[in-house]
């Protein structure tokens, strides 16, 4: 009799929980810069390059209109990854993940306070806001810092340390892999079966990355990743690559394959 009470009352509980999980909103500015919006409420950009970017709309370059940022993810050295890192870290407040040498440069260079940085390195998971988890994973590629001295306008190279790739793993459990700049490499099975992504943001515009055959041959033996969107494309002349080439180059697959537009917001996951 009590048990089948209690029974009833825990059937209660249950009922008055939300529905259903609620989505996260992806936002696209184009190149490898995206928002995401955790269905917690926390904000993360990752490499935003934004005020600069030529496949942003117009709208969304003014920086100050993109409000409170929790962490802001930098895969690697590149100008078209940091972008807008150190004025958005700036305004907001917004924490700044970073591997460790790059952090480093950034400190030397006085961008940023190594207390405003999570610097870390891969597979050491980090908690930078409440129900996030942040893995870096490897990414085959290169990442040096250019500064280049207002006064003089004389270039300097500093360390960038390795580039990486982010596995965000948001507040209901749904988990995006943002693979940075990347060629393909056979890890990428690894990050497929250990972290199991649910969506995958890729880069196809070759050149400098993954071209899209390279892509499709990623997301068809090494990831198996359900969904994917592809990215770092079209920015630039170099990068030819198109999401038509990559979903041919796919080929029959249970990938499910979002084309978005830079400027774009779409639900994922709930
Ligand atoms: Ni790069
Ligand atoms: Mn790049």
């Amino acid at each position: 009799m009590l048990s089948g009470l209690l029974r009833m009352t825990a059937g209660l509980a249950l009922l008055a929980l939300p529905a259903a999980a609620q989505a996260a909103d992806v936002t696209w500015y184009g190149q490898a810069a995206f928002k995401i919006v955790s269905p917690n409420g926390k904000v993360i950009l990752i490499d935003p390059f934004i005020s600069k970017n030529p496949k942003t709309p117009k709208a969304m370059k003014d920086l100050a209109k993109i409000g409170n940022i929790d962490l802001i993810l930098v895969t690697h050295g590149h100008g078209d990854h940091i972008g807008d890192t150190v004025a958005l870290a700036k305004q907001s407040g917004a924490k700044v993940g970073i591997n460790a040498d790059m952090g480093r440069t950034f400190a030397t260079l006085g961008w940023l306070g190594m207390k405003q940085m999570i610097r870390f390195n891969k597979s050491g998971p980090v908690k930078p806001a409440d129900g996030i988890t942040v893995t870096m994973v490897p990414a085959n590629h290169s990442s040096e810092v250019v500064f280049k001295d207002p006064k003089t306008g004389k270039q300097t190279m500093y360390p960038g340390g390795e580039p990486a790739g982010y596995v965000i793993e948001l507040s209901d459990g749904y988990k995006i892999y943002h693979a940075g700049d990347t060629g393909v490499f056979l890890d990428m099975k690894f990050i497929g079966e250990y972290y199991k992504p649910d969506l995958a943001l890729l880069p196809i515009g070759g050149h400098f990355t993954m071209d899209p055959t390279h892509a499709a041959y990623a997301v068809n033996n090494l990831l198996k990743t359900p969904t994917v969107m592809p990215m770092h494309y079209g920015t630039f002349g170099l990068l030819k690559g198109t999401p038509e080439q990559f979903k041919k180059a796919l080929g029959t697959t249970s990938t499910k394959v979002v084309v978005m537009q830079p400027g774009e917001t779409r639900k994922f996951g709930g």
